[in-house]
């Protein structure tokens, strides 16, 4: 990790060079993507690592244009949210692969590595745009969303990054993977009976749970809403907890996200089109992608010289076709 990567809120951070999108940062992002398929997969880690890039573009606020993906998660002050806790170990496997390509910067290592663990784990393909921006500035503790809360605290901190009830329930079903760990967040339990597995059953349990409290008394036989502990949790065929946070049962209370709700636990293939469009527009929160293309033509624009002269004409021109090939053959890769 960067040594001064420590900047506070308050002290002005040092601003990073964006990085340089050209034909090589393409190839080492591929690269990288490979390193990061097989790291997931040999670490089975696909839960923390896309937890990960949601905490680090979830800080956005469209208002004042600040937090979002930007790499500042990595930063010890921001790491140590208590949001955060266990995500040391994905940070930390990410430097590894930030060690063997270390000109793609961390904002953009840890969206891929989002994009990855969804792809390896048989979700959806997410486009991805590189040349995200790395920052050392990391906004001040409470940004991301609270497990223990209702629709209207949903709605503050999605809103606030620009995102919409459709983009709150799509995204909500990355619940799909993983769990929750006692000692990280004190919940302890899982949401899916297959948790390395993300398809629809996220939407399929939530809705199973609101039978089950129309039919059992409160707290649902098999569920628990609150710290399992202190509720009647039921169990999976391999032992452990299901169980939904206060704010996936918001999901099903709230008539407007029990809409989406139904049509993903209906619908799976409605479920990957609007999470891989939500995910994208999460991992893209106040990053204008930079085009190889628009880069070249703004520095053949300043030049006086080389905007009169056919070489400069005929450079613009290459550039711009190179840049249709490569979009069109990672475009061809993720299809
Ligand atoms: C809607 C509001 C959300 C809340 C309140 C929330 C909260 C939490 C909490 C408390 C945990 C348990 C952490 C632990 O104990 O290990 C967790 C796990 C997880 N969250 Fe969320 N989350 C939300 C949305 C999201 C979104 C949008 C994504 C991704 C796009 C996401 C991805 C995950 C994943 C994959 C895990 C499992 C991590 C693991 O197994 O290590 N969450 N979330």
């Amino acid at each position: 990790m960067e040594a001064q990567a420590s900047a506070s809120a308050s002290a002005p951070a040092p601003t990073l060079a964006p990085p340089v999108v050209n034909a090589e940062y393409y190839k080492e992002i591929e690269r990288a993507r490979r390193y990061l398929r097989a790291l997931i997969s040999s670490k089975n880690c696909a839960p923390m690592m896309l937890r990960l890039a949601f905490h680090d573009a979830g800080t956005y606020d469209a208002l004042t244009k600040t937090g979002g993906p930007n790499g500042s998660i990595r930063n010890p002050q921001e790491l140590n949210h208590s949001a955060n806790r266990g995500l040391e170990t994905a940070v930390d496997l990410c430097e590894k692969v930030k060690r063997k390509h270390p000109c793609i910067t961390y904002a953009d290592l840890y969206q891929l590595a989002g994009v990855v663990a969804v792809e390896v784990t048989g979700g959806p393909t997410i486009h991805f745009v590189p040349g995200r921006q790395d920052s050392l500035s990391s906004p001040a503790e409470g940004r991301l969303p609270d497990a223990n809360k209702g629709a209207e605290h949903l709605r503050l901190v999605f809103n606030r990054m620009g995102l919409e009830d459709k983009d709150i329930v799509a995204l909500s079903g990355a619940h799909t993977l993983g769990g929750a760990h006692k000692q990280v967040s004190g919940f302890d339990g899982k949401w899916t009976e297959e948790p390395w597995k993300f398809d629809n059953s996220y939407f399929k349990e939530l809705m199973k749970s609101s039978t089950k409290s129309l039919t059992t008394s409160n707290p649902p036989t098999g569920y628990s809403q609150q710290k399992p502990s202190s509720s009647a949790a039921g169990e999976d065929s391999t032992g452990r907890r299901l169980f939904i946070f206060p704010t996936d049962q918001t999901l099903i209370k709230d008539p407007k996200f029990l809409g989406y709700v139904m049509l993903y636990e209906q619908e799976e293939e409605a479920f990957f089109r609007d999470y891989a469009a939500s995910h994208k527009k999460l991992s893209e929160l106040g990053f204008v992608p930079p085009t190889l293309a628009s880069r070249v033509i703004t520095a053949v624009k300043n030049s006086s010289t080389m905007a009169k002269t056919a070489a400069g004409v005929a450079f613009a021109t290459t550039a711009i076709a190179i840049t249709f090939y490569y979009r069109r053959r990672s475009q061809r890769e993720q299809e």
